[in-house]
């Protein structure tokens, strides 16, 4: 009898333990998902002409450029495995100076994407994190080994 209770609470709580598993299983997944989806239309609309659409650095102008512009599924492995989030967030942004920067051939996309959101326009600052985020999420997930 109490073998039979114990088996039932048993294979109820590993019933309870793979529902667990799998919602959060899978609210990790919707919101990665959109968050990336979001990042990839950003980056193929201001940043595949010259990056190309797979981030690599071959866009259509390259050929046009004075520097290359970066691989940018290498950021990780450039810097010990560790994909450098917050050094690529000021990259995109390019209102702060960068040290040992000289002229960039980036555009400023923090001042373009201020200037979209209407810069005067409470919640602008805001609109241009979320932006600069979406597309960082979106290179995170091209990363290579
Ligand atoms: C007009 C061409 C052009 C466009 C458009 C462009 N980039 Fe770049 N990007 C470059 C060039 C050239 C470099 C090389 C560094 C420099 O300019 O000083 C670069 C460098 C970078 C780097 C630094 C990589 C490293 O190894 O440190 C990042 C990150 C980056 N770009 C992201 C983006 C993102 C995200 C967008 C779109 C929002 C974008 N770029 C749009 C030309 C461009």
């Amino acid at each position: 009898m109490r073998a039979q209770i114990l088996a039932k609470w048993g294979s109820a709580a590993g019933l309870i333990a793979m529902a667990l598993f799998w919602a959060t299983l899978s609210t990790g997944l919707t919101e990665e998902e959109p968050a990336i989806t979001a990042g990839k239309l950003e980056f193929g609309r201001n940043c595949a002409i010259c990056h190309g659409i797979d981030g690599k650095g071959a866009g259509p102008i390259t050929p046009l450029l004075k520097k290359t512009p970066a691989n940018l599924t290498q950021l990780s492995k450039k810097n010990g495995g560790k994909f450098p989030f917050w050094p690529t967030y000021r990259m995109i942004d390019g209102r702060e100076p960068i040290d040992g920067h000289g002229g960039r051939d980036m555009p400023i996309w923090g001042d373009r994407f201020r200037a979209e959101a209407g810069s005067l326009q409470q919640g602008a600052e805001s609109t241009v994190r979320g932006r600069i985020l979406e597309i960082i999420v979106y290179l995170q997930s091209l990363q290579e080994e």
